[in-house]
């Protein structure tokens, strides 16, 4: 449900209360490049300078984990100028500006198949979460050729191999173990999933993860996202009634 209700003009968010992990759908770039007469390349150069903001006000905001839908797997099906447009965008991210986060005590990863990126982009990832694994402010995952059904079938072959190799047995596999299986290992899952540009799906993200999260669908369009629409969506999050299937 898109939110019709307007949240209160001055928000007061409970900071006991703000959530451990949010995870955003960051969708609309096209539409806001197009809003504007744009190219699209345009409107994914918005969003990644939109993504810069919210990851400083996520760190102010005392988040510790922020994963965001940066490409899916099933993106590849865009057109080849847009794809080429995209990673350009993120090579030049990877080599520049990422780097500046380590002194704000930010740690970044990549979750998805990676191998399918060009073999730069790959060594740049590598060489930003070795640089930045002994961070310990926010944590930032980025989800690139990332697809949930993709992530499952990979960790169902990374157990399959443990059985074969005798080091797992079929009556063993717990919850935990295919959680520990995934790209999102040791990550607590996300309380709060945020989508963007008024879309109401999830389009194959962190599907597992996502069994007891809370939603916020919001109009915004991606590159217009700001501090006051994160704190209105943290601000619906703490004003839901969690469950868990209790009463
Ligand atoms: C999200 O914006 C960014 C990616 C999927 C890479 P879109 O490019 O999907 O924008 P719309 O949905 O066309 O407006
Ligand atoms: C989801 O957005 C993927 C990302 C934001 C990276 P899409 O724009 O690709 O999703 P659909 O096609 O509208 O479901
Ligand atoms: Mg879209």
């Amino acid at each position: 449900m898109l939110f019709q209700q307007k949240a209160p003009q001055n928000i007061t968010l409970d900071p006991e209360r703000i959530p451990t992990h949010i995870a955003i759908i960051m969708d609309g770039n096209g539409r806001w490049a197009k809003k504007r007469l744009l190219p699209r390349k345009a409107g994914h150069k918005a969003g990644a300078d939109a993504l810069e903001r919210i990851i400083k006000d996520c760190q102010q905001l005392g988040v510790k984990h922020l994963t965001v839908y940066a490409f899916s797997t099933e993106n590849w099906k865009r057109s080849q100028e847009e794809v080429d447009a995209i990673m350009d965008l993120l090579r030049q991210y990877l080599k520049n500006y990422f780097k500046k986060f380590l002194d704000d005590n930010i740690r970044m990863d990549v979750i998805g198949e990676i191998h399918r990126l060009d073999q730069d982009i790959q060594d740049s990832i590598r060489e930003i979460e070795e640089l930045s694994k002994t961070k310990d402010g926010l944590s930032v995952h980025i989800a690139l050729n990332y697809g949930g059904r993709d992530e499952i079938r990979r960790a169902v072959c990374k157990i399959a191999k443990e059985i074969e190799d005798g080091n797992l047995t079929a009556t063993s596999i717990t919850e935990d173990v295919i959680s520990m299986h995934l790209d999102t290992a040791n990550v607590p899952d996300p309380e709060l999933v945020i989508r963007t540009s008024g879309e109401e799906r999830i389009s194959n993200f962190l599907l597992w993860q996502i069994a007891y999260s809370e939603f916020c669908f919001m109009d915004t369009l991606w590159p217009d996202f700001d501090r006051a629409c994160l704190e209105e969506a943290i601000y619906y999050y703490q004003n839901r009634e969690r469950r868990f299937g209790g009463r």
